[in-house]
């Protein structure tokens, strides 16, 4: 940078302790330092043309993230202290966070060392220091949320092994090969699909049913997480609109592969994003939104206001949005449905909604809930009641893309599944979608790698030729104890117990609090 006698401006001073920190080698050649930046298909013509996202210096992130640590780690001690689980809605809630800890925070985990390889991968400096301070803010995420759900996990069942889970348990492979696609992808690739389709794209309907979930239903911990965390999602949110408008301005060429990343990468984050329009719907004693005004707000209005911006650089909405559009009003029900039969091998407790719950569904979806679901929760509440609560013994066929049971429904048709298959090099292969279909005909090389947990399970690769000893062996899930339906469960006699309603005695309630 040619330094005049004039003063640095605010941009001009922060490249100049970024990128004129670096410089152009001799020694080495610049492709044997950075040899991830070529082989996608993109173009990068000029890295000097990056804007940096944000300008913060190290001393700068110091202070101003300590100041935010010292004011979170003050609150989780004083929720400790205080027993701040006590005062939340009801200890169904807690199952959001059993789901939170063993799907989600293992992702903080991922993404930390994900931007920890981008930010040594692109010659690019601004980029690399955009990318390393994601990377650390990452950390943090990971290291503060087990800090925030230490406490639950002293009183209340399933969370005493979330990353243990992760590798494991059926479900937890969903947000795992989801993060796992996108770090066996390349840099620009990991960058499309989680700097922006996720962190600016999905970001809001991923945090506001848990952090407002947490706000409605009193539990300080988990709300002082995502207070905190709110300045470094800013960040990450302009990193991913900077990334791709980069990309995009860099070569025409760029324009295809970035479509089909987007194509693929909201595909699979709104599959993801199933999990958490559940646990909004379900999981939440206190309501906040349904998952279809969340999707409609979140995606509907401000994703088409971003794809109409991106316009101009050639890019249209991700394919089969008109199908994700058309899920809102039945993903939560089929994916609770699925969870409700399949609790015996998972972490966290079902149950049926009661009346009120019910009550709010219909209003919520007056197109759909009463017509398709309510009969089917009320036959099973039956069911329950007569002793007979309903388990299906037979495990699922899985999704090869997104890895989530082909449960799923066609558009114009929500008795139908949307099941497809194809056949691979003499293999036959299943979907829950076309979506996930196309996305396995583009890369075929690399979905016919994956742990499809259930396939595991009947090779004989998890511990137990029966699912009870997969479950209790292999997962670390213990049985009567964290799995199963929630009333009767050990946590519900624990919680009638703190609530005064009726005295702890049964013994495994006493056991498994030990
Ligand atoms: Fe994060
Ligand atoms: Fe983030
Ligand atoms: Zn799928």
């Amino acid at each position: 940078m040619a330094i005049k006698n004039k003063k640095l401006n605010l941009k001009d001073k922060y490249q100049y302790l970024t990128r004129d920190m670096a410089w152009e080698p001799t020694y080495q050649k610049k492709e044997d330092i950075y040899p991830d930046e070529q082989f996608e298909g993109i173009k990068i013509t000029d890295w000097s043309q990056w804007e940096d996202p944000f300008r913060l210096t190290m001393d700068a992130y110091w202070k101003y993230q300590a100041e935010k640590e010292k004011k979170l780690y003050a609150i989780f001690d004083a929720f400790a202290q205080n027993n701040g689980h006590q005062n939340i809605s009801d200890a169904r809630y807690v199952n959001a966070l059993k789901l939170f800890l063993s799907g989600v925070s293992p992702l903080e985990y991922a993404a930390f060392q994900g931007y920890a390889r981008v930010g040594r991968q692109f010659s690019g400096a601004g980029a690399r220091v955009a990318c390393q301070l994601q990377a650390i803010d990452e950390l943090r995420h990971s290291q503060t949320q087990q800090h925030a759900m230490s406490h639950y996990n002293k009183h209340f069942n399933g969370l005493h092994d979330a990353s243990h889970q992760h590798d494991r348990v059926w479900f937890l492979s969903v947000p795992k090969s989801f993060f796992d696609d996108a770090r066996s992808a390349g840099p620009f690739e990991f960058l499309t699909a989680i700097s922006f389709s996720f962190e600016y794209v999905l970001t809001n309907l991923l945090f506001v049913p848990f952090m407002s979930g947490a706000a409605y239903n009193g539990d300080m911990a988990t709300v002082t997480f995502g207070f905190s965390a709110q300045s470094d999602e800013a960040r990450h949110m302009t990193l991913g609109l900077e990334v791709i408008k980069f990309i995009l301005e860099q070569h025409e060429d760029n324009v295809p592969i970035i479509q089909r990343w987007i194509d693929k990468w909201f595909w699979r984050g709104f599959r993801l994003l199933s999990l958490v329009g559940m646990m909004m719907d379900y999981m939440l004693p206190n309501k906040v939104m349904s998952w279809s005004e969340a999707w409609e707000v979140y995606y509907e209005q401000n994703g088409g206001a971003l794809f109409k911006d991106l316009e101009r650089y050639g890019i249209r909405p991700p394919k089969y949005q008109d199908v994700a559009n058309a899920a809102k009003d039945h993903v939560s029900h089929q994916a609770w449905s699925t969870f409700y039969q399949y609790s015996q091998a998972t972490n966290f407790h079902t149950w049926m909604p009661e009346e009120e719950e019910m009550a709010w569904l219909s209003e919520k979806y007056p197109e759909t809930f009463d017509k398709y679901y309510r009969a089917r929760f009320e036959h099973w509440d039956k069911e329950h009641k007569q002793g007979r609560r309903f388990y299906n013994n037979t495990l699922p066929q899985l999704c090869q893309v997104c890895q989530i049971p082909v449960m799923f429904t066609e558009k114009d048709d929500p008795t139908v599944f949307s099941h497809r298959q194809i056949k691979h090099e003499g293999e036959r292969y299943h979907f829950c979608s076309d979506g996930c279909c196309d996305i396995f005909k583009n890369e075929p090389e690399k979905y016919i790698q994956a742990w499809l947990p259930v396939h595991q399970i009947y090779q004989g690769n998890c511990g137990g030729a029966d699912v009870p000893t997969v479950v209790e062996k292999y997962y670390h899930i213990n049985l009567g104890v964290d799995n199963l339906e929630y009333h009767g469960s050990p946590d519900h006699e624990r919680w009638l117990d703190i609530k005064g309603l009726k005295p702890l005695k049964s013994s495994s309630a006493k056991k498994s609090a030990a």
